[in-house]
């Protein structure tokens, strides 16, 4: 799964966690290694091995100095690509810093995020369109914090349908339980579909999975309301670090949707000052309140979406275990989602291509369509994720 993984871009940071060129240096831990991002004086970031590979101090407390990060042990320095550019404890005859290197990870950076490719260069894949990527930051609000679960876990929450009509009641309040349930590979990963029958035919949500790890969230709350995502990206087996962004694709976020965001009903997450980890965490049972639960304002007595999966999820365990899972009806999307997922792997191990490669396949949404009796949801859905989304902006010269 790591392999596959780096085969695609994994966001590290928020850009402005990096605020200005030659600014400190952040230590980042993702796919199960550490690692410092740093910006350097013309303003590039960069992700290099938090290890200086001269005796292993730690590069976090490096000087970013001109064009460079210089280890303060020895005052080794290297460059965005870890080249050696200076080695002043070497006799000056010495060539010994052109056999040194530093691990370095190309970076780009997109919707207020740095991005890095660890994989073979020689399958560098497009950078996805994701839409939310693509819009002004007015038009966008996003949050990180730590999931202390594995990344698949809380993944597979994205896609569990049925968990509506319960953990989130008082907040949402789903009115029709799935009946029919389909979920097929598409060329940026998947689409997962709940169907529930109505008078015309079957009413399907069409989910999106992106490959490997990003989710688009249907639009519950009228046309003209943002739209939802979330990033489970792995920091370890036992931990995952989730992105939730809210977006509009046509115009800045208004005041009360902002408002909504921090008062943290939605998506997003309190956090304890300057760390990632939620003010409502595990160590205080997310600060549930039972007098809300007693009062069926709330289900859970836990506040915002955020936390009422999160934490739920964490409950699970690091690694939940599924052999102890009785699974129902209910729970086909997750059963095919592992299916499909792990189908994935065993053609990604026989050589296959992966999906995802082309960055413009994301350029989709969830969906929400009615098919008349007959009409099967593979044909339709992967036409009508697609001709959700707006199609991609060309930019224009002259
Ligand atoms: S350990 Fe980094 S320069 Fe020596
Ligand atoms: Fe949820």
């Amino acid at each position: 799964m790591g392999t596959l993984l780096r085969r695609y871009w994994v966001p590290i940071l928020f850009s402005d966690q990096l605020p200005e060129p030659d600014c400190a240096p952040v230590r980042v831990k993702v796919l199960g290694e550490k690692f410092v991002a740093f910006r350097n004086s013309e303003g590039k970031p960069g992700l290099v091995d938090e290890r200086c590979p001269h005796r292993n101090a730690s590069m976090f407390f490096g000087r970013n100095e001109e064009s460079g990060l210089r280890c303060v042990y020895h005052g080794w320095k290297f460059d965005l690509e870890g080249r050696c550019v200076d080695m002043p404890s070497e006799p000056p005859e010495s060539n010994f810093k052109n056999k040194v290197r530093l691990t370095a990870y190309p970076c780009v950076e997109r919707g207020g995020l740095v991005w890095a490719y660890m994989g073979p260069a020689e399958h560098r894949p497009a950078f996805p369109d994701l839409e939310w990527t693509t819009v002004p930051a007015s038009h966008r609000f996003a949050t990180r914090h730590i999931q202390e679960c594995n990344w698949f876990q809380a993944l597979e929450g994205g896609y569990d349908i049925s968990h509506l009509h319960h953990l989130h009641r008082g907040a949402a309040n789903l009115k029709t339980h799935s009946t029919k349930f389909e979920f097929i590979r598409s060329d940026f990963g998947f689409i997962a579909g709940n169907g529930s029958e109505v008078p015309e035919g079957t009413r399907w949500l069409a989910s999106v999975m992106l490959m490997p790890f990003h989710k688009l969230i249907g639009r519950h709350a009228g046309p003209d309301a943002p739209i939802g995502a979330h990033i489970w990206v792995p920091i370890d087996d036992e931990n995952c670090m989730i992105y939730s962004i809210e977006y509009h694709p046509d115009r800045p976020l208004g005041e009360a949707e902002m408002q909504n965001s921090k008062n943290w009903n939605y998506i997003h997450t309190e956090l304890i000052p300057g760390t990632d980890r939620a003010v409502r965490n595990r160590d205080n049972d997310y600060l549930i309140d039972r007098e809300l639960q007693k009062s069926g304002a709330s289900f859970t007595g836990l506040k915002g979406f955020g936390i009422q999966d999160c934490g739920i999820q964490e409950t699970m365990g690091p690694i939940a275990d599924r052999s102890r899972e009785r699974l129902g009806k209910s729970d086909s999307i997750i059963i095919k989602l592992r299916d499909g997922m792990l189908k994935l792997l065993d053609d990604f191990a026989g050589g296959e291509p992966l999906p995802g490669m082309d960055g413009a396949s994301y350029r989709v949404r969830s969906a929400v369509f009615t098919a008349k009796d007959g009409e099967a949801f593979a044909d339709m859905a992967p036409a009508l994720v697609k001709a959700a989304a707006k199609p991609e902006v060309v930019a224009t010269t002259g």
